[in-house]
């Protein structure tokens, strides 16, 4: 659905585009990060792209954003020269750009343009490995190419037989354009639905696992891939690459001590996710609400960790997971720093904090048995009370492996559990949902506290 990139460099897509990444810094805009950390990171999101060759990279200075091509006529001038020179067949503008700056820079500069929103979408499409995953991002892009609807649109061109356009489609060609949209819009939203009740009987297969889920999240290139493969010894993509997985992977793991866990890799966070792109990438944080401990993995050698620590804790926040799921930090990465660094000494001080190394194994003993420790604490022993009608409800505490003791009674049985906090709040959601006389209790399907519904009508449209 989105524009292929390897559509543009023509002849079967063979010579991979060659691109400039543009981080324009308006002034006074609300930069909370200096603009050539903001343009690595704009940089390492192209390199994220198979079929594109980065060429360089501009910090592009602004007074202010001109409404017909964004950057001044010097400046359009100046950077028009350097195009020619460089062979550049595709600008990636890490930064928000109109459709009719859009289209006028594309002609000024014979080149194609995306802006990051449209380039955190290709990733997306890249990367989205399930079916939900997929429809997601075609949900997004539609939405994104709805309100850019001001010049032609690449693949209905196509349809259209490849008139070869000079100007954008006419009025009514838009309308048309418009309703073709919503009509797809419409059927995705329908089959997002299907797939959002097939996954809730995965997890109701998973929830069978008495094990409890440790996720990994993090800032994007952070090492939770890396740590997540060291860990379990699986192959997962581990590449210096953002996004390297989108949709959560999922393993069981015996941790050293014994502990056996479900472990969780997601999708890395990045700053400014663009609106278009939140229920997308909310999807894919799905395991997040349901972890039992959340391991955030940061990249302690980042010249930007701090900034991109406080990224994560916010999404975390307005995701509903900061106060509810207990948390540790791993500062990874601790390889590429000498011991004396001062970072090393606030790790060592800290409580819930591990200076490590997912590519060494340094310092991974300590993450491990923090690990068991959180959740051995977050684990509790309560007395529940089952009369006999209620036989679905306790079949779901033993198959969820929590009942220590069991001691029959005259009206029903006294049980001893030991829980952890996810786990009392699906059973309660399973009695709450009348468990006897509906399937809930037998196969878990009570909707839980997870709060993520990526299929409903929320999404921007
Ligand atoms: P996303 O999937 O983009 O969110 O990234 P991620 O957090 O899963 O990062 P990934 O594990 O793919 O690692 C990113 C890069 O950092 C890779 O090149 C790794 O080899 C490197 N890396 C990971 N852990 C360490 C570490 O402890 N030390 C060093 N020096 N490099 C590391």
């Amino acid at each position: 659905m989105t524009i292929r990139i390897d559509e543009l460099s023509g002849a079967g897509g063979k010579r991979p585009t060659r691109a400039l990444v543009l981080h324009p810094d308006i002034r006074g805009a609300d930069n909370a990060r200096a603009p050539e950390g903001a343009l690595a990171e704009g940089m390492a999101l192209a390199r994220a792209l198979p079929g594109i060759e980065v060429i360089d990279g501009l910090v592009v200075r602004l007074p202010r954003a001109h409404p017909g091509h964004l950057f001044g006529s010097g400046k359009v001038e100046e950077l028009k020269a350097r195009i020619e020179a460089e062979e550049i067949e595709l600008v990636l503008v890490d930064g928000p750009v109109t459709p009719v700056q859009q289209r006028n820079l594309e002609r000024e500069w014979s080149v194609k343009l995306l802006d990051r929103t449209g380039l955190i979408l290709e990733i997306f499409a890249d990367r989205a490995r399930t079916r939900e995953g997929v429809l997601q991002v075609e949900l997004a892009a539609l939405s994104y190419q709805r309100t850019r609807l001001v010049r032609a649109w690449t693949h209905l061109e196509r349809q259209r037989g490849g008139l070869g356009f000079v100007g954008g489609p006419g009025e009514t060609q838009i309308e048309a354009d418009r309703r073709a949209i919503d009509t797809q819009m419409v059927r995705l939203k329908r089959q997002l639905e299907k797939v959002a009740r097939t996954r809730e009987l995965h997890r109701a297969a998973r929830r069978k696992v008495p094990f409890p889920v440790v996720a990994l999240v993090g800032y994007t290139n952070a090492g939770k891939s890396t740590l997540f493969n060291r860990m379990t010894g699986a192959t997962v993509l581990a590449k210096d690459m953002l996004f390297a997985t989108l949709d959560p992977t999922m393993r069981a793991v015996e941790l050293p001590g014994g502990l056996e866990v479900i472990l969780s890799d997601t999708v890395g966070f990045i700053s400014d996710l663009p609106t278009q792109l939140v229920a997308a990438f909310r999807a894919t944080l799905e395991e997040v609400l349901e972890a039992d401990l959340i391991v955030h993995v940061r990249d302690i050698a980042h010249p930007e960790t701090e900034a991109q620590a406080q990224d994560v804790e916010t999404i975390l926040t307005e995701l509903g997971v900061a106060e509810t799921v207990p948390k540790i930090e791993v500062w990874n990465k601790a390889d590429l720093l000498t011991p004396d660094d001062a970072l090393m000494t606030v790790a060592a001080r800290r409580d819930g904090v591990f200076a490590a190394s997912a590519l060494t194994g340094a310092g991974l003993e300590a993450v491990f048995s923090a690990i068991t420790t959180a959740l051995d604490d977050e684990r509790q022993g309560a007395v529940l009370e089952l009369a006999y009608d209620q036989g679905r409800a306790r079949a779901w505490l033993f198959a969820e492996g929590l009942v220590q003791s069991e001691d029959p009674g005259e009206a029903g049985s006294e049980l001893t559990v030991h829980w952890t906090a996810r786990q009392r709040r699906r059973f309660e959601a399973l009695l709450g949902d009348g468990a006897e006389g509906s399937d809930a209790a037998g196969d878990g399907e009570a909707d839980d506290d997870s709060g993520a519904d990526p299929a409903g009508d929320d999404h921007p449209a």
